[in-house]
C-alpha cells in the first residue's frame, strides 16, 4: 500500500467541540496527527480531507478508485443518505472502509441505517477516535499479509525448484 485516502464528510470540522459526550475531545487534526504517525515510517502517502460538501468526497472516491488506493470514509450525516456515494464507492476500483467515531447502531433510528454499507469492505464503528487507527490497522493487516503470502508462495517456489532439480540429480547418478 503506497498511499491511502481518509476522506470525512460534514461537520466532522467541528470535532473536539461537537458534542464530545457523542464523538469524543479529539479533534479532526489529531486523528490526522495519529494517522500520519502510523503511515509516516511505513512510507504511506497518507491523503486526509474534510468537506461538508457531497459532490467533493463522490470526486474524492473517484480520485481513489483512478489510483487504485484505499479509502477510509467518515462519510458523516451522507452515510445514511447518499445514493451518489453508494455508486461512487460501488464503481471505485479500490476498497472502502466505512468508519463511524459513535455506534450508529445505538443511536436515533435515522442513523441505524448506512446506505454506503453494503457496498464497503468493511464498517468500523463506536470507537470513537480509534476507529480510524483501526481501519487504518486492517489494511495494513491485509497489505501485510498479502505481502507474507507471496514471501510464502516465493519460498515455496524455490522448494519445489531445488527438490525438482535433486530429483533429477538423483536419477542421473
Ligand atoms: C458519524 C455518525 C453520523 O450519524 C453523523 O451524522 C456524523 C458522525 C460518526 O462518526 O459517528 O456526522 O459519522
Amino acid at each position: 500500500m503506497k498511499a491511502v485516502h481518509v476522506l470525512n464528510g460534514p461537520n466532522l470540522n467541528l470535532l473536539g467541540t461537537r458534542e464530545p459526550e457523542t464523538y469524543g475531545l479529539a479533534t479532526l487534526a489529531d486523528i490526522e496527527a495519529r494517522l500520519s504517525a502510523l503511515c509516516k515510517p511505513r512510507r504511506i502517502i497518507l491523503h486526509f480531507r474534510q468537506s461538508n460538501h457531497e459532490g467533493d468526497l463522490v470526486t474524492w472516491v473517484q480520485e481513489a478508485g483512478r489510483a487504485g488506493e484505499p479509502v477510509i470514509l467518515n462519510a458523516g450525516a451522507y452515510s445514511h443518505t447518499s445514493i451518489a456515494l453508494y455508486d461512487a464507492i460501488k464503481a471505485a476500483k479500490t476498497e472502502v472502509i466505512e468508519v463511524h467515531l459513535s455506534n450508529i447502531h445505538a443511536r436515533e433510528d435515522f442513523r441505524r441505517q448506512s446506505l454506503i454499507s453494503p457496498v464497503a469492505r468493511g464498517v468500523i464503528l463506536g470507537f470513537g477516535a480509534f476507529s480510524y487507527d483501526l481501519a487504518l490497522e486492517a489494511f495494513l493487516a491485509r497489505t501485510e499479509a498479502a505481502g507474507n503470502l507471496s514471501y510464502r508462495k516465493q519460498i515455496m517456489r524455490s522448494v519445489s525448484h531445488a527438490q525438482k532439480h535433486s530429483w533429477q540429480r538423483r536419477k542421473r547418478e
